[in-house]
């Protein structure tokens, strides 16, 4: 990897201009922000519409004081408050990368900003108060650290979904790294606070964690983090991962907890984990070695906001590194179990996060937690993409034959796929075939008039019963 490449793969540059589908950093997508959506400029090397006809010093001065070619403000959604910290020299070469890349022509789509975001001008405001270009960055005590804070608080702008405090749009700038709201999902408190940071994490496990996305009690990193991990942090350098976990290691620990409203150990009542939860996760929390993740000291339990583990409970989770999918058992709970159910597993087995899963989040959360899983998947079921599977589908007529399986036959119909999968193609993974046959199932599902809860009941089972005879066959029956 050319030393360009490597620092546009460290700032995740990919994640916002580049639209799923799309051509490389030919823009597209749209960033929100409380006032509105802002779109992502094509930043490939085309005259017109990319920035081919930008000089090194226009390229850096964006990246350094958020000021664009024409002299404008540009918005924080744009990470400049983390960027600033690039050296020129890191620009220049992020700039030759680009500069490398096929041009596309792509002109931008129009900003969908409300007045008076939608002047640039409003945002001079902001940066008076909030935005300063960083002319040298703070000592540090070791060149370890220094890396490190290089890459947290500058190229990988962590910060702009672990920090607290939410100010012009995506931009956090209070509360630093103490755990913030991204998109519906919670990043956790990453200083290294023993109780809610990391402090009790080692810096192997911390590399780990952002080299494979496997937490140190074992659960899988979940929702945004995920494509950070995929897109970025799995890419980079052991000593630049160590780097990180050393900076984060030395933030001073924070706690998030301390200021929120509600306090800590309210929930007491356990019959609701025990009735929707217990028969996987176990009565105390501990899962299943490899195959069902603990509910202990896990980072999407124990944030300071209660949106992970709903959810996580509301949308399940397709089968991921030979665990087994979790059903979306929040598609047939009410509103007010799924609180009591998440501020009982925060409040239990050695958890202590504040029991701030109310009903009317758990309402919020459900309008937009719209998965295969919980059966409703916005633009219809997913199709079979991965092609092995897909080919290995089409000799088995798994479609008809899943129609016209009833639940009493669908332990025998499922031991008659598996094998044909088997021997059409040998080197599926375990998660392939769980999620790909899931989605078949679904299809199958969304032809019959049913209520989303019953196909989200219908198709967890689906997908648990796959996974088990795939993994235990002789306990099927
Ligand atoms: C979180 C999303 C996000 C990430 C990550 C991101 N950008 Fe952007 N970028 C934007 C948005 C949104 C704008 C438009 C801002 C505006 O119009 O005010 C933008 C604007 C720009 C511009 C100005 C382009 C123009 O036509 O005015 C450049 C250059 C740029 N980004 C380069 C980069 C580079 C290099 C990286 C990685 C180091 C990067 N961006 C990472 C969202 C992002
Ligand atoms: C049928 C089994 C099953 C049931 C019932 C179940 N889970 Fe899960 N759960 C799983 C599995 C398997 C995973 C891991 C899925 C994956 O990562 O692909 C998981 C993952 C999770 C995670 C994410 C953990 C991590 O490390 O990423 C949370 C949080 C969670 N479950 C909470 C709950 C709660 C709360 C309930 C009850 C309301 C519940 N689960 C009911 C099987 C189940
Ligand atoms: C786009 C938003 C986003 C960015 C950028 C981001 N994170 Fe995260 N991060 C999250 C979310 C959301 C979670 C929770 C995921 C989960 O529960 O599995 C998380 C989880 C983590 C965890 C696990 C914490 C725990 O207690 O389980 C660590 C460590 C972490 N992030 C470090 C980083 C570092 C280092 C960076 C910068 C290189 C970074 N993150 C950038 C959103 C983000």
């Amino acid at each position: 990897m050319t030393r360009g490449k490597y620092l546009v793969t460290a700032g995740d540059c990919a994640s916002c201009h580049t639209k799923p589908g799309g051509k490389p950093f030919a823009g597209g997508l749209y960033m929100p922000t409380p006032f509105g959506a802002v779109s992502v400029p094509n930043i490939t090397p085309d005259l017109k519409t990319g920035i081919g006809a930008w000089t090194d010093e226009e390229f850096y001065r964006a990246l350094h004081e958020g000021i664009g070619r024409r002299g404008e403000y540009l918005y924080p959604v744009f990470p400049f408050p983390w960027y600033t910290r690039v050296t020129r020299d890191d620009a220049v070469a992020m700039r030759a990368y680009l500069a490398s890349l096929p041009a596309v022509s792509s002109p931008r789509a129009p900003l969908r900003l409300s007045w008076p975001a939608s002047m640039r001008d409003s945002l001079l405001a902001w940066r008076t108060v909030f935005f300063k270009p960083v002319a040298s960055p703070p000592s540090y005590a070791t060149p370890q650290i220094a890396r490190g804070a290089y890459l947290v608080e500058g190229l990988g702008h962590c910060g702009e979904c672990h920090n607290r405090n939410n100010v012009a749009g995506r931009s956090r700038w209070s509360g630093r790294l103490e755990g913030g709201q991204i998109e519906g999902w919670y990043a956790p408190n990453i200083t290294s606070d023993g109780a809610e940071g990391i402090g009790s994490w080692s810096e192997a496990e911390i590399a780990r964690f952002l080299r494979t996305g496997t937490s140190r009690h074992g659960g899988v990193v979940l929702g945004p983090m995920q494509e950070v991990v995929q897109r970025s942090t799995s890419k980079l350098a052991a000593t630049d991962l160590l780097a990180i976990a050393a900076y984060l290691k030395s933030v001073p620990p924070h706690k998030t907890y301390a200021d929120t409203a509600t306090p800590v150990g309210r929930v007491t009542e356990g019959g609701t984990y025990v009735s929707y939860c217990g028969s996987c996760h176990g009565v105390t929390g501990k899962g299943v070695g490899g195959e069902i993740p603990p509910l202990v000291g896990n980072g999407a339990v124990s944030a300071g906001g209660a949106q992970n583990i709903i959810r996580v409970v509301l949308g399940g989770l397709p089968a991921q590194r030979g665990m087994a999918p979790m059903p979306a058992v929040g598609a047939g709970m009410t509103d007010q179990e799924v609180a009591a159910a998440a501020d009982y597993v925060r409040n239990s087995f050695g958890n202590a996060a504040p029991a701030n899963a109310e009903p009317g989040l758990v309402a919020q959360i459900r309008a937009d937690t719209q998965t295969t899983l919980a059966g409703n998947p916005p633009a219809g079921c997913p199709k079979v993409t991965q092609a092995p599977l897909a080919a290995a589908l089409q000799g088995t007529s798994a479609r008809s034959r899943l129609e016209a399986m009833t639940d009493v036959t669908m332990l025998d119909e499922i031991d008659r796929l598996l094998p044909a999968i088997h021997a059409a193609a040998p080197s599926l993974d375990s998660s392939s075939i769980v999620n790909g046959l899931t989605d078949v199932y679904c299809a199958v599902l969304a032809d019959r008039k049913i209520a989303p809860a019953l196909r989200a009941e219908q198709l967890g089972n689906f997908s648990m019963l796959v996974y088990g005879q795939l993994k235990h066959p002789a306990d099927g029956g």
